[in-house]
């Protein structure tokens, strides 16, 4: 199948590495001969008209850069009735009927309702949260991962110094991936994450039961689905009497050069999702398993709820005893 022209776009909450899949889908698209339309501001900026012509300059040298040049934003205008129509008729105007949407669930909703109408659409993963199915892992996760890991390393430094316990609460949404994986990395103390729902009783135990073996100070890293780290803070300095400090980490996570392997990742799903859409592919997303490329039904991802490693959940639980 010959494609003429195709669009992509940036939508949801932004991932470290985004740029470097629309660098990826831009350039593998004009090797193939293959026009590329960037729509700015994800799907409000669709119904804007937002959409502009990307050349191979256009993605030149933000490879290694956060964020995403073609800014993103959340629509609920786009997801009443008629703001997919409107849409779908912008890209017609533009002669375009082959859409990569770069983001997470939300976005994919918004690129299976633009299917719908015609569109063939290919979704690439690109979510710090890193709750979707059909990969297995997402873009801009490991960098997001990396940040709170310096984070924590950080505010060992000081707990250790003075001796106090330390609660830092991270990003996640409804998944605890975040904080499983950089909790372990960091030797976290105790992680709460909410696919595995812990008694603050229990985690008071484990602070007692430290103090009583000669640990002065702790971490406990608090997925925000799971809590909030300022309640959870104060809920521990009364039960325990022990001096403690909270830090939110914030949307500190989202940004940041993003690591090799998200700039790899990133550059191997927007090539494969160019791919897909020559393949006559739609309605699916890109991933990875292990180091190799799959394609996934966008309905399959969004019906799917991703748990965590409950053996990693496990092993961290073990090793900071
Ligand atoms: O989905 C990514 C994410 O960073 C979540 O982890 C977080 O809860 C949410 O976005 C924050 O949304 P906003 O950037 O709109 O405050």
């Amino acid at each position: 199948m010959t494609l003429a022209r195709l669009a992509v776009m940036t939508s949801g909450g932004d991932a470290p590495g985004m740029n470097a899949a629309i660098r990826a889908v831009t350039r593998k698209s004009i090797y193939q001969g293959i026009e590329v339309y960037g729509v700015h501001h994800g799907f409000a900026g669709l119904l804007g008209d937002e959409v502009v012509p990307m050349a191979v300059n256009s993605v030149a040298d933000i490879i290694q850069r956060g964020g995403t040049i073609l800014h993103t934003a959340r629509s609920s205008r786009f997801m009443e009735p008629d703001g997919a129509q409107v849409g779908a008729e912008v890209l017609r105007r533009h002669g375009i009927e082959d859409l990569v949407v770069i983001g997470g669930d939300g976005s994919f909703r918004g690129a299976l309702t633009l299917e719908a109408l015609g569109v063939r659409v290919v979704g690439v993963p690109a979510t710090i949260d890193n709750d979707l199915e059909g990969t297995d892992v997402a873009i801009g996760f490991d960098t997001a991962v990396n940040t709170v890991v310096e984070a924590l390393d950080r505010i060992r430094d000081t707990a250790t110094s003075h001796e106090r316990t330390f609660v830092m609460e991270v990003m996640g949404r409804a998944s605890g991936q975040i904080a499983l994986t950089a909790g372990l990395a960091a030797g976290a103390e105790s992680i709460l994450v909410p696919e595995a729902p812990t008694e603050l009783e229990a985690v008071v135990e484990r602070l007692r039961h430290a103090r009583d073996r000669g640990k002065r100070h702790s971490i406990i890293l608090v997925a925000e689905g799971a809590g909030r780290g300022f309640e959870v803070g104060k809920a521990i300095e009364t039960m325990t009497g022990m001096e403690t400090r909270v830090t939110v980490l914030g949307h500190l996570q989202r940004g940041g050069n993003p690591s090799a392997q998200d700039r790899v990742l990133a550059s191997r799903l927007g090539a494969a999702a160019v791919d897909a859409l020559v393949a006559g592919t739609s309605g699916v997303m890109v991933g990875v398993r292990g180091q190799t490329l799959i394609t996934t039904r966008l309905r399959d991802v969004l019906d799917a709820v991703r748990g965590i490693d409950v053996d990693m959940f496990g092993l961290a639980a073990i090793l900071a005893i």
